[in-house]
């Protein structure tokens, strides 16, 4: 026998124990699919895209009842519930699969569906007539433009349709939509028109209502619940309403219990609470606009409240009387953000049963009372951003054994804990920043082992005791914010958990600590850490943020940055890290400062193919070569619709120019080239000055040669320029005077020549801007000897010649635009970021021209 055969003979008998034993299996387990159910779901496959692979099991070779997410009756074996939610599924709902006569149960939600296909309603065919729960949410690719096939499930009891595209169903749910049974209506977010889509359904039945994230036209809902009067639960928040709202219709709901009105406009209601149900048990005005509640709270009858959320509202009062007159029974008091003041009463704390009180961001003062300590089932306690004096002691907490969160950020207390206290509690979540606890690390929070949250920057933090302060950091899992301190301590072998780490603004020694692979931010910046970067964090795969700015690190750490391929914004500038700059780092880099360190080689093309570079600076190191002569693809430099780019608040970079560190708030969203200080050679690629968006560009102590060619008048946002100490020669162009937001000029200390052009901006800048070029001449410089001058002139005016006669043109118009403009808006222009901004809307409202030659002839002094 050959080889051959024999592998094919024992395949074939492999292949046979193989069936004979399924055919088996079977038999024993009496498992025999419905063959009508295996078709109906055969067919619904057919136009599912499933690219994880997640519908393995749906093969002829299996039982359908054996199908990853089919659930058979065990007794009829028919098919009574699919459950097909977040598979990652895509491509075609076929709801001819509601022709499985017993299914009870579909849940098809949080996939990517995009069509969604309904068969022609026959009156012989079976279609949904067992459906009690449908689930077909959050498909947001799903749109449908009519609901009529919903008349057909009679049975039906739950629906969730949120987040689908609803848009077009204008007419869809009229006259003939009868659901009697629907108890649970789920329509959130679905862009769907309700008053012209729920008129005249009957939901008779209805308990639970959600319609939130919709848009009403009518002024009032009242028809909707003549039709559902029953309702217990009713979400209506950030519904979009045009016209006023009117709210009596509230007084009809007989048997709500939960309310939520979020978002909507009621600041001109009165009265419309007096009568609310005695049973209304949740509800939420947050986001209302509401100026004052207290006409139409205090004599409604709120015995059953349980939950309060009177949230970003504009009360501007103390706390009203009625607030201390509701339920015992009261659990989640949010007051977050409404305006508050005065003292917080002790009778506030005599609701013993509160689980969540939320305090922040109003203008309480004065001190806690003790009695605080008697809220044993407090869960979470926010009192941060206040004005809260007076001292907090461990009384103050001696019962809350249930305390899992508490922020007292941004607050004036005085910490008087004993050393020796243990809380009775175990935090999830504690902030304290800008406070001061210390200067020694509250003793009280080594004892703390369920950490997730720490956050105590800006604290006036200075000693910890090193070995529980390790352990603590060591434990905690998402964030750790110990910025603006100045502890001292070294935690090289400290593994940090957390995937949010700052610790920058501090004096911690040694070499870096080791970080969990699931990292997503680090700041270590302004310590004392030394050493090199870990090998081990070419791991951390999910960084997208590192700072180790001015420490004393050093090494050649670069390759290991090609690993990180996630990476926004880095910046390793002051320190010693040399070696060259790898050509494969992230794609995503937003931020690259690599300045004041030692490396060297040339600049790698690729830092200029990264499309949504804003910040480039790799000033002050020993680069040399020239600057890459490539097309560029700096899309956020480039792109003509200017996209305003905002780092979060506390991502602490900041920016260069003139040489200065500026002002954080104003230059967040600065678009810079620095490549100063280096030994850059060649001539400056014209490339460079397509980045019109660019503010400021920095090429100064180089070697750089060659002219600044024309197109250097395309860069409408400069603000800063500076080429000086460089080999550069030539004239300086004349439409460099265009350059309307140029505040800073430096082409000293090069071998430029010529005159400099007159009658423009470029006569503000002072002399030590265009010193050290023996062949310039004209103001603010010595004046041009005669011959030269005229010479010049002439040359420019044939160059320039169709620009000259509109300048004269617009000179006309501009001086009545002038006055006007100074008048009104000057004030506005010592204000820079104002100044920007406000050009940025001219120059779109008007030519740019006009304002271009209207600031040129005032020479920003008119103001
Ligand atoms: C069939 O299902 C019912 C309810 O789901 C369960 O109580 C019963 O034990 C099941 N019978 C078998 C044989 O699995
Ligand atoms: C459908 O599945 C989702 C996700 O698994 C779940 O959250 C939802 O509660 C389910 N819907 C129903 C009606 O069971
Ligand atoms: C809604 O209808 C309009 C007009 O028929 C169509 O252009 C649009 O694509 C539809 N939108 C959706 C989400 O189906
Ligand atoms: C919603 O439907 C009503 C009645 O058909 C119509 O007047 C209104 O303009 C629609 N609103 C929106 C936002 O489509
Ligand atoms: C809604 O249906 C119920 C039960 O089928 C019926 O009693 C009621 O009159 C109907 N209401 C309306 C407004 O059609
Ligand atoms: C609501 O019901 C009341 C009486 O039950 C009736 O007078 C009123 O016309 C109904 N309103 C609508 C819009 O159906
Ligand atoms: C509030 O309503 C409850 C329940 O309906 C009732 O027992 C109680 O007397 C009412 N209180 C007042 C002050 O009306
Ligand atoms: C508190 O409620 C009681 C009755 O429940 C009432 O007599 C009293 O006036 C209320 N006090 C305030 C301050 O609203
Ligand atoms: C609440 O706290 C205060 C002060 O700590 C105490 O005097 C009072 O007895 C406590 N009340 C209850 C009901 O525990
Ligand atoms: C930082 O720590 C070092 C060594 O512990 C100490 O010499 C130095 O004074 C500290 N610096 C500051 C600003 O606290
Ligand atoms: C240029 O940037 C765009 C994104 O803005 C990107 O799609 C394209 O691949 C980039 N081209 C090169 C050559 O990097």
């Amino acid at each position: 026998m050959t080889f051959l055969s024999q592998f094919s003979l024992l395949f074939l008998s492999l292949f046979y124990v193989f069936t004979f034993q399924n055919i088996l299996c079977n038999n024993l387990n009496q498992l025999h699919c419905n063959e009508k159910d295996r078709q109906i779901l055969q067919i619904f496959k057919e136009g599912l895209i499933d690219p994880s692979s997640n519908l393995i099991t749906w093969s002829t070779q299996q039982d359908c009842c054996q199908w990853q997410g089919v659930y058979c009756d065990n007794t009829t074996n028919r098919v009574t519930k699919l459950d097909l939610s977040d598979q990652s599924l895509k491509g075609e709902i076929k709801l001819s699969l509601l022709e499985l006569q017993f299914l009870y149960h579909l849940n098809l939600s949080h996939n990517s569906f995009n069509v969604i296909s309904i068969p022609p309603i026959q009156n012989d065919v079976i279609f949904g007539s067992n459906l009690h729960y449908l689930d077909l949410s959050y498909n947001y690719d799903i749109s449908m433009d009519n609901l009529h096939w919903l008349s057909q499930l009679s049975s039906l009891r739950y629906l969730d349709l949120g987040s689908t595209n609803l848009r077009n169903v204008t007419n869809g749910l009229q006259s003939s939509v009868m659901l009697p049974s629907l108890s649970v209506l789920i329509l959130s977010y679905c862009e769907l028109n309700i008053t012209s889509s729920l008129k005249h359904v009957n939901l008779t039945s209805l308990v639970t209502l959600d319609l939130s994230g919709n848009f009403f036209t009518s002024k009032s809902l009242h028809w909707l619940f003549n039709l559902s009067s029953g309702i217990s639960h009713l979400d209506l928040r950030g519904i979009f309403l045009s016209g006023n709202f009117d709210l009596r219709w509230l007084s009809q709901l007989h048997s709500v219990k939960y309310i939520d009105l979020y978002g909507i406009d009621l600041h001109k209601e009165t009265n419309w609470l007096l009568t609310m149900p005695a049973s209304l048990s949740d509800l939420h005005l947050s986001n209302c606009q509401l100026t004052n509640i207290s006409p139409s709270l205090k004599h409604v009858n709120l015995t059953s409240l349980v939950t309060l959320d009177l949230s970003f509202n504009h009360f501007n009062s103390k706390l009203p009387h009625w607030l201390f007159n509701l339920s015992r029974d009261l659990s989640h008091l949010h007051l977050k953000y409404c305006g508050l003041y005065g003292e917080i009463p002790s009778s506030l704390f005599n609701y013993q049963n509160l689980e969540y009180l939320d305090l922040s961001g109003n203008m309480f003062s004065g001190s806690i009372p003790l009695n605080l300590g008697n809220l044993t089932y407090l869960v979470s306690l926010k009192m941060d951003y206040n004005s809260f004096s007076g001292t907090l002691t461990d009384m103050h907490f001696s019962r809350l054994h249930n305390l899992k969160e508490l922020d007292l950020s941004n607050t004036r207390f005085t910490f008087h804990f004993n050393p020796e206290w243990i809380p009775p509690f175990q935090l999830k979540r504690l902030h304290l920043d800008d406070t001061n606890p210390g200067p020694q690390f509250p003793s009280w929070i080594y004892t703390q082992k369920s950490l997730s949250v720490l956050s105590m920057s800006s604290s006036k933090l200075s000693f910890v005791a090193e070995e529980k302060f390790c352990g603590l950091i060591t434990g905690i899992d998402a964030v750790i914010d110990l910025s603006n301190n100045s502890i001292s301590g070294e935690i090289s072998n400290t593994f940090l958990n957390s995937y949010h780490i700052i610790l920058g603004h501090n004096n911690f020694t040694g070499t870096l600590p080791h970080l969990s692979p699931e990292v997503g931010y680090v700041d270590l910046s302004h310590n004392s850490f030394t050493g090199s970067i870990p090998h081990a964090w070419k791991k951390l795969e999910y960084l997208f943020f590192i700072s180790l700015w001015n420490n004393n690190l050093f090494g050649e750490v670069l390759m290991i940055l090609s690993y990180l391929k996630y990476l926004q914004v880095i910046n390793l500038e002051k320190n010693d890290f040399f070696g060259t700059i790898p050509n494969n780092m992230s794609r995503y880099l937003e931020v690259v400062i690599l300045r004041s360190n030692k490396f060297e080689g040339s600049i790698p093309p690729q830092l200029f193919l990264l499309s949504d570079l804003i910040h480039l600076d790799i000033a002050h190191n020993k680069l040399s070569g020239s600057i890459p002569q490539i097309t560029y693809n700096i899309t956020e430099m480039m792109a003509d619709n200017y996209s305003t780019f905002l780092l979060a608040e506390d991502d602490n970079i900041d920016f260069y120019q003139k040489g200065q560190v500026y002002d954080r708030e104003l230059d967040l969203d600065r678009r810079t080239i620095d490549l100063s200080t280096n030994k850059i050679s060649g001539e400056i690629p014209s490339e460079l000055f397509r980045l019109i968006q660019v503010q400021t560009l920095n090429l100064s102590y180089n070697h750089l040669t060659g002219t600044i060619p024309k197109t250097i008048g395309g860069m409408k946002n400069l603000e800063s320029l500076d080429l000086s100490n460089n080999k550069l020669f030539g004239e300086i162009p004349e439409n460099m005077a265009t350059l309307s937001f140029l505040s800073y000029l430096n082409i000293s200390c090069n071998n430029f020549s010529g005159q400099i052009p007159t009658g423009t901006q470029l006569q503000s800048f002072s002399v030590s801007s265009y010193d050290g070029n023996p062949e310039l001449c004209g103001a603010p410089l010595r004046k041009c000897s005669m011959k030269k001058n005229v010479v010049n002139t002439i040359e420019r005016r044939m160059k320039e010649d169709g620009e000259f006669d509109e300048e004269s043109l617009y000179l006309g118009m501009g001086v009545g635009f002038a006055v006007g403009f100074c008048g009104l808006f000057g004030s506005l222009l010592t204000f820079r970021k104002w100044r920007h901004k406000y050009y940025r809307l001219l120059n779109r409202v008007y030519d740019q021209l006009y304002v271009t030659y209207m600031l040129k002839f005032n020479n920003f002094r008119c103001c």
